[in-house]
């Protein structure tokens, strides 16, 4: 998995060097010749070595032949930033087997690192074991979201992204979920949470996060599943504060105001 992920990564370098020209499947979901391209590649790469598996990809769909193994690829999270020469984006690789997340490669070119995990193995930054933060306090995390690029007038997560920032050092909004899993696992960020994460952005990530010693569930508290339509990592030691807060918020008790702009003109 580690060098089907390196090889799909040095190939989205390389078009991120030349700068792509970008397509619209919505109205601001943007895809480019490089998603496809490192998908295919990765399809050919996993069909090669293990012919029975079933694949399913954010650009080419479901490839279901009832195997017990299932693959969950996301040829290039974080397209957005990738279109605009941001250099924050990665090759996600994730593995289930009879259903159970067992393997999980995440690749960020630009920095040369390797996220991966096996179930019950732990979790490695370019083969160096990593951990999740200590942080036992709300207001000492430093913690990451992010904002759908479809629908997003129906997302309310710029509510959640105004009281966290007001309860933490902040939230970072870097543009790659599976990115933001990893720097979960390795103690970079505290916490993370998006509505609506597909199963290609997450299934490595979260086992990653939780090979590394971290804690994923939904906004309740209950077990993160495959297709939940709610991802929240953390450390562990903040994830009854994190659920908390969701708490509040989600039941509108305790919300700071959002700041008055006209009063701010004034
Ligand atoms: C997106 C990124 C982004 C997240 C979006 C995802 P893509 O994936 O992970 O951080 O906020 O929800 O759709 O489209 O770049 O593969
Ligand atoms: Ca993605
Ligand atoms: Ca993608």
């Amino acid at each position: 998995m580690s060098a089907i992920a390196r090889e799909a990564g040095a190939l989205l370098l390389k078009h991120f060097r030349n700068r792509v020209a970008v397509e619209y499947k919505g109205d601001a979901d943007l895809v480019t010749i490089a998603d496809r391209e490192s998908e295919l590649l990765i399809r050919r790469r996993i069909q090669e070595r293990w012919p029975t598996h079933d694949i399913l990809g954010e650009e080419g769909g479901l490839q279901d032949s009832g195997s017990e193994y299932r693959w969950y690829v996301d040829p290039l999270d974080g397209t957005t930033n990738f279109a605009h020469g941001y250099p924050v984006f990665c090759v996600s690789l994730g593995l289930e087997y009879k259903g159970e997340r067992i393997a999980g490669v995440v690749y960020d070119p630009t920095r040369d690192e390797l996220f991966t995990a096996a179930k019950g193995g732990g979790a490695y930054l370019n083969l160096q074991p990593v951990h999740v933060s200590r942080a036992a306090k709300l207001a000492e995390c430093l913690v990451a979201t992010g904002f759908p690029s479809h629908k997003r007038h129906k997302n309310p997560n710029i509510f959640f992204y105004h009281q966290i920032t007001l309860r933490t050092h902040g939230v970072r909004r870097a543009g790659s979920a599976a990115l933001d899993l990893c720097n979960v696992a390795c103690g970079r960020f505290d916490g993370f949470w998006e509505f609506n994460l597909n199963p290609w952005d997450t299934t490595a990530g979260v086992l990653i996060v939780e090979e590394a010693g971290g804690k994923v569930s939904n906004f309740s508290g209950g077990p993160f599943q495959r297709d939940s339509r709610e991802t929240l990592a953390s450390n562990g030691a903040v994830h009854a504060s994190l659920l908390h807060e969701f708490e509040q918020i989600l039941s509108g008790r305790g919300i700071d105001p959002l700041p008055n702009v006209q009063e701010y003109r004034k």
